[in-house]
């Protein structure tokens, strides 16, 4: 029997080499932002437990690791720094030391790698004695003190050379005072990535294992969004961009590439999305199980991506996949 079919979508797909040229959207190394985790010391690599495959390294071995990066294509890297407790305090005061890791590890690593762009992670969480973004005072997160922080902590890491902070703490004008501050420091050229639309996530976890920076109490829900809303994330987007934001960023990534999409049509600048340290457990440990296959699993995550729209992809799994291309 035969069917009198004029439309047969299946046409499309019939050779590797067919389905690759009416495909839609492609990923690349240029794709990706990867964080990594600078930790003090000398000759140290951790392996994450909960990140199996990904570590935290001293700042010689995070060199070594970036030259690796850019010989492989990778473009961009974010920065995140575990601060020792007894440097943590309810001021951010180790975030504005000028010899800070960070601050250290942003001149290092653009001497060694001039052209790598870094990014940097603009957020009290590392530094604070309660493990919050914010400064804290009578149990409540302060916005406007820790703004003021934020905007000196933004203007020490571009005085170590930085090309772009990254606020990741959800407080309200945090935009617009970096703005302010890295323009009357001379930095008009250093960009500016929020993270727009931040939610309070179970899938941090890993992450915070990793810098030992949990909430010492309570949650993040009243800074970071609740995950019921995406009209909000919008709004966060918007505000943001009108402040002065260069690019806008969604996190988690795969739960949320519906938030995503809709900041893509909503704006004009970039959009990043970030594939969040819980995502990557979930592909590893299923995949070290035998439940699903890693490589096939990390390709179809990234493309997931790119069909939302997002322009730029903070991912654990940037190396991985400029190995799996490289072969
Ligand atoms: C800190 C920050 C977090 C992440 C990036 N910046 C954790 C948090 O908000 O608690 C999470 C990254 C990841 O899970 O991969 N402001």
């Amino acid at each position: 029997m035969t069917f009198d079919l004029t439309k047969r979508p299946r046409r499309l797909r019939r050779s590797g080499f067919l389905r690759e040229i009416v495909a839609e959207h492609s990923v690349s190394v240029n794709d990706f932002i990867i964080p990594l985790f600078v930790q003090d010391g000398t000759g140290v690599e951790i392996e994450i437990p909960s990140m199996p495959g990904y570590h935290k390294r001293s700042l010689d071995l995070t060199i070594e690791h970036v030259k690796q990066l850019r010989d492989y294509g990778l473009k961009a890297v974010l920065l995140f720094v575990q601060v020792s407790d007894g440097l943590k305090d309810n001021a951010g005061v180790e975030a504005l030391n000028k010899l800070g890791l960070m601050q250290r590890a942003v001149e290092a690593i653009k001497l060694a790698v001039p052209e790598l762009i870094v990014f940097t992670d603009v957020a009290l969480d590392p530094y604070s004695k309660f493990g919050h973004d914010g400064i804290v005072k009578e149990g409540h997160i302060e916005n406007d003190s820790t703004v003021e922080v934020l905007a000196k902590m933004a203007l020490s890491h571009a005085n170590a050379g930085v090309d772009f902070v990254a606020p990741s703490d959800m407080m309200d004008g945090r935009v617009a005072a970096i703005r302010s501050g890295l323009d009357a420091g001379g930095f008009q050229h250093v960009g500016i990535m929020s993270y727009s639309a931040k939610y309070a996530s179970c899938f941090y976890g890993p992450f915070r294992d990793a810098l030992d920076s949990s909430p010492g109490f309570g949650d993040k829900k009243t800074y970071q969004m609740n995950p019921a809303n995406s009209l909000e994330g919008v709004k966060e987007a918007l505000i943001d961009i009108e402040e002065g934001a260069d690019i806008v960023m969604v996190k988690p990534g795969m739960p949320y590439l519906d938030v995503a999409l809709r900041l893509k049509e909503a704006s004009e600048v970039p959009v990043a999305s970030y594939q969040v340290s819980g995502e990557y457990a979930m592909i590893k440990a299923a995949a070290a199980r035998g439940w699903i296959d890693e490589e096939a699993a990390i390709l179809e995550s990234l493309i997931g991506f790119k069909r939302a729209g997002v322009d730029l992809i903070a991912t654990y799994f940037g190396l991985d996949y400029a190995k799996i291309m490289k072969r």
